[in-house]
């Protein structure tokens, strides 16, 4: 996790890499700092524990005037947030400053070497360690600074994504990658550099993604140069990216969350444009038609996620096996990285990660990858390390998503992989023409249904109030909303900080239900499906043991407005679509909870949206 920003050119630096930082907090937000070379050559280096705000308040009145800098907003891995291990940070001398995002592995042995030879360190950090390997290498080896990074990942192992700036030049900085993702951007004379290209969008739109291995000498007014570890030169492949500054901006809401939940009606707009045709109902996903041939033989269908991209690919299960009749299987990337898998040629992988830089996740590709699988990408970053690394993909094109409770791409991550289930189970011939259509006119409906959606969760805020005092909370679905159930525990944990536990509605007699009492509210998915009935039974099992129940029913469900304790409506559309229905009013009272007790939404405690080390 971390993020990173630098900046080269004949601008001021500090401002860019102030406001590159804000944009880059969903990554990381417990330290933050900046270097920059200033007028007389030397080093300057301010930082401090707390957000990129802190880091701002104590930039205050300081003398950074300078045309280059590198900045970092951290997310401990390696020692606890402290000024002391905020990067940048400077090798032993102070003749280089370093930022790092990733984990090297190798760093107790790197530092242990390196104070035989009489270094000292100022951080528990891992960081500290490379800079100190590569100020070492350049001095016994007497090389340039690209020389001496180049050696010096040459001994590491890890994660990183690291830029390096040298006392006394101000006009060049090393940057290089291994499973940690770096932009740089290219201007008029001048660079920019991120973990995250649209945190830069603002300066240009022409960006040069570097892949694992690379190093790249960027330096003001001269052509960007990209080498491997070895020396050798690089293509350098510019690439242009269309996004908006009002995509990355609160829009008027008072969190990002809200904000991107509110969107969910024109994302999904977003998603299907193109894929969907409004007169002939056909869906058209071009990866999977270009790939018939990998899906028409496909003897299963393994999804690699983590968290709600996890729970996506559950309701990826039900869809693709409902209605492609493929065997299916959902891992979390964590676990199947490690448990040696057993992974057929004949298998197709799909790995579903929002940002498309999960480090579990782009780790599960590489083994699929090697086994000879056909790896198919879900993300919606543009451009990052896992759309990069499959064979072939669907964007689910949502645009940036800020806050670091997952809402909208959840919602378009379903989308798409009804497309998907559409499209294959018609080149398969599972689906009957009529269902087909019916669904692929729901998907044209789903933004309307999620506006209506959105309405009639519009008193949830005054309701929310209501369970601010509960400790736990129970969330049961089943069929296609089990996963629901689970993604909205989720946001309620992640947010709120409260306890929840999400469960097929028919599990809960086997344990869970000693567990109620007044004081633990249900969440119950109740809509007018197949297993209504069997719900209904569930819910009546637990008021009988006075627990008080939250169901999100059907509009116009009159038995279950009778039953429940509190009620939220929901429009119905088809089964397999109901979860990016359902999910709606969970994110909102997730995210009313959380607001009334005060926590703070788009940056929950302890988390960070990007997951970039294991
Ligand atoms: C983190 C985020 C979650 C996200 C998960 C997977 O834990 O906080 O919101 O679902 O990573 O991220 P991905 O980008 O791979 O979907």
């Amino acid at each position: 996790m971390c993020g990173i920003v630098g900046y080269v050119g004949h601008r001021q630096a500090c401002p860019i890499i102030i406001k590159g930082l804000h944009r880059l907090e969903y990554r990381g937000y417990d330290s933050a700092g900046v270097a920059i070379v200033d007028q007389s050559g030397e080093i300057g280096l301010y930082k401090c524990k707390g957000k990129v705000s802190d880091l701002e308040r104590f930039l205050d009145g300081k003398a950074t005037e300078s045309t280059i800098g590198i900045g970092h907003t951290r997310w401990a891995t390696h020692g606890a947030p402290n000024d002391a291990n905020a990067h940048p940070h400077f090798s032993s001398s102070g003749r280089l400053a370093l930022i790092h995002n990733g984990i090297i592995e190798n760093f107790r042995v790197l530092k242990d070497a390196l104070k035989s030879h009489g270094y000292e360190f100022r951080s528990s950090t891992d960081s500290e360690v490379l800079v100190n390997l590569i100020e070492y290498i350049q001095d016994t080896n007497g090389c340039s600074l690209e020389e001496a990074v180049r050696m010096a990942l040459r001994q590491v192992v890890g994660a990183y994504a690291i830029a390096v700036i040298e006392r006394g030049v101000s006009d060049r900085i090393i940057a290089a990658r291994e499973s940690s993702p770096m932009a740089i951007g290219i201007g008029e004379g001048e660079y920019f550099l991120s973990s995250d290209a649209s945190s830069i969008i603002d300066y240009t739109h022409n960006f040069v993604y570097l892949n694992d291995g690379e190093v790249a000498v960027i330096e003001k007014g001269k052509p960007l140069q990209i080498k491997n570890l070895s020396g050798e030169m690089s293509h350098v492949d510019i690439q242009k990216l269309e996004l908006s500054i009002s995509q990355l901006e609160k829009g008027g809401y008072p969190h990002f969350m809200l904000k991107e939940i509110h969107e969910q009606p024109d994302t999904i707009v977003d998603c299907i444009r193109g894929r969907v045709n409004p007169d002939t109902k056909e869906v058209i996903l071009s990866g999977v038609l270009d790939n018939q041939d990998k899906f028409l033989k496909a003897g299963r269908i393994i999804f690699v996620a983590c968290g709600t991209s996890w729970h996506a690919s559950l309701i990826g299960e039900h869809l693709i096996e409902n209605l492609c009749r493929i065997p299916v299987e959902v891992e979390y990337a964590s676990e199947f990285r490690y448990r040696n898998p057993i992974i057929r040629k004949d298998d197709v992988v799909i790995a579903v990660s929002q940002s498309g830089e999960t480090a579990d996740t782009l780790a599960a590709v590489e083994i699929a990858r090697r086994e000879g699988a056909f790896v198919y990408g879900i993300c919606n970053v543009i451009g990052s390390s896992i759309a990069r690394a499959t064979a072939s993909g669907t964007y689910i094109h949502v645009g940036p998503e800020i806050g670091v409770a997952s809402t909208k791409a959840f919602t378009g991550q379903v989308t798409v992989m009804a497309m998907l289930a559409l499209v294959i189970g018609k080149l398969r011939g599972t689906i009957e023409e009529e269902k087909y259509h019916k669904v692929a006119q729901a998907l044209l409906d789903l933004p309307d249904t999620l506006r209506k959606a959105l309405d009639c969760s519009k008193n949830l805020e005054n309701f929310a109030k209501i369970f601010t005092y509960a400790h736990n909370f129970i969330y049961l679905g089943r069929g296609y909303n089990y996963p629901t159930a689970l993604e909205g525990a989720l946001k309620l944990k992640e947010i709120s900080y409260i306890h929840a536990e999400g469960l097929p509605a028919a599990e809960m007699k086997h344990g869970p239900i000693a567990l109620i009492d007044a004081e633990m509210p249900t969440v119950v998915i109740a809509t007018l499906d197949r297993t209504y009935e069997k719900t209904v039974s569930n819910i009546e099992e637990i008021k009988a043991r006075g627990g008080k129940i939250i169901a999100v029913i059907s509009q116009g469900d009159t038995q279950l407005r009778k039953r429940a304790d509190y009620c939220i409506e929901v429009p119905s559309t088809e089964e397999c679509l109901m979860p990016i229905v359902s999910i709606i009013p969970l994110q909102l009272l997730a995210y009313y909870v959380a607001t009334c007790k005060g926590r703070n939404v788009d940056q929950p405690r302890n988390l960070a949206k990007s997951v970039t080390v294991e």
